[in-house]
């Protein structure tokens, strides 16, 4: 019990209660916990690439600015202006030294210095411009360029919260790129919906759905490019759900397509045809084997606890906004170094499927809805997320799998949200909170 709420009363092995995802004392509860406390991702420093570039984003509700000062470093400062709050920057993205803010024209550096104030005589001497300098989450750090931020002056480092079973899957994603980069120069797609934040979380690591809800998408890939993967969901898939502790989970798909043929142009070339210099150029980069093992790989399908998607060749970021309402930012991330066309197909792939117009996110969104609204019923509030509660396998590096289509994931989501809401872990180590979820 945490508060007047019950945590461990709306969780059990297999199932969730509803108000987890209806009641604005829990959201309210979330945000001061979930993102206040642990680690949220804020952004990709490959999306402010030069300069003085900078992205507007957010931790929870706080709304914040990501920029790359004159000299290459990157920060992230609150964009609330120290004089009465105001917001200083109303751009999603952009280039700019400074931030002036429209009030009362106070202007800051974008390192979040405070270099000016109209009629500085107004103020006596003591006034001491240091002290109005933009604001920071105490924490900020980051893993092959993805920002995290913390409001919490102490608790696990970034380094712990992640652990080595997420930097891995990171790894993965990153090292597509013969240089290890990624360039996020294709625009963002943003959508909003009437729903809990923490479906979009829960939906990046569930596959029960695909060959369903996705249907008219997936023969439409299979009348268009003759390409079928129905058989990624069936019973005797190799691909499987992996929890990797402390609420991170993720789709291995990697068994899958290594038993296909043509694994490489499937998953990582999306359709751009014979790439021989490309796979040649990871060859010299990283070896042979760790190319085989990026290409089975094709990437990750990641979900890292509690707002950060990496999947299918882009960032996700999940924006809370309210119990009922949520923003997702997706930003496709381009590989440096490698032929256009395989970017191009990353992006067709991409455009296809995720964002607003894309016949995929779309299904998504709309389901999401739906539950908002199911969940108004509430005669009988308690949710089943128990499928292949039996089939759980404790793996050697300590995650555990179920097969791909089971809710393993799910379950490893609501364990942690349970633990860090009732104050039983801040953000749990991934090994230890493997341990329980072993023995369950
Ligand atoms: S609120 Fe920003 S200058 Fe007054
Ligand atoms: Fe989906």
């Amino acid at each position: 019990v945490n508060g007047s709420v019950d945590y461990e009363g709306l969780v059990k092995s297999d199932r969730i209660h509803g108000r987890v995802y209806t009641d604005p004392a829990i959201f309210d509860a979330e945000m001061a916990t979930i993102f206040e406390r642990g680690w949220a991702f804020v952004g990709h420093e490959s999306e402010v690439p030069q300069p003085d570039d900078f992205r507007t984003t957010n931790i929870g509700r706080h709304p914040l600015i990501m920029a790359r000062d004159r000299d290459g470093a990157v920060h992230v400062v609150f964009n609330r202006c120290t004089h009465r709050a105001a917001t200083i920057c109303q751009a999603d993205d952009g280039n700019a030294a400074f931030f002036r803010c429209a009030y009362h024209g106070w202007t800051f550096r974008n390192s979040g210095q405070l270099v000016g104030v109209p009629y500085p005589k107004g103020y006596g001497s003591d006034f001491d411009k240091s002290e109005f300098d933009l604001a920071k989450p105490p924490r900020v750090d980051s893993y092959r360029g993805f920002v995290f931020a913390s409001m919490s002056p102490d608790g696990p480092s970034l380094d712990d919260h992640l652990g080595p079973l997420v930097k891995a899957q990171i790894d993965l994603f990153m090292d597509l790129s013969p240089t290890g980069e990624i360039e996020c120069t294709a625009g963002v797609n943003r959508f909003t919906y009437k729903g809990n934040w923490k479906f979009q979380l829960e939906n990046t690591a569930d596959f029960y759905h695909v060959n369903m809800l996705h249907r008219s998408l997936l023969d439409v890939l299979e009348e268009m490019r003759g390409m079928r993967i129905d058989d990624m969901s069936d019973e005797n898939s190799p691909a499987r759900n992996v929890s990797l502790g402390g609420g991170h989970t993720m789709m291995d798909i990697g068994p899958y397509n290594a038993s296909k043929r043509n694994f490489v142009r499937d998953s990582v070339l999306r359709g751009a045809g014979p790439q021989a210099d490309y796979v040649e150029s990871l060859e010299e980069a990283y070896g042979p084997e760790r190319t085989e093992e990026l290409m089975i790989a094709g990437g990750t399908h990641l979900a890292v606890w509690p707002n950060l998607g990496v999947l299918a060749g882009m960032i996700r970021r999940i924006r809370p906004i309210a119990v009922d309402r949520t923003e997702v930012i997706l930003t496709p991330a381009l590989l440096k170094g490698v032929p256009d066309d395989v970017n191009a197909a990353r992006l067709r792939g991409h455009e296809a499927f995720f964002p607003p117009a894309g016949m995929g996110g779309s299904d998504d969104q709309e389901i999401f809805e739906r539950m908002q609204v199911g969940l108004q019923a509430s005669h009988d509030p308690w949710l089943f997320i128990g499928r292949g509660m039996h089939r759980e396998v404790v793996q050697p590096d300590g995650s555990v799998t179920a097969q791909v289509t089971d809710e393993l994931n799910t379950r490893a989501i609501f364990r942690q949200w349970r633990d860090v809401m009732s104050g039983a872990s801040t953000v749990a180590s991934p090994r230890e909170a493997l341990v329980g979820e072993a023995a369950r």
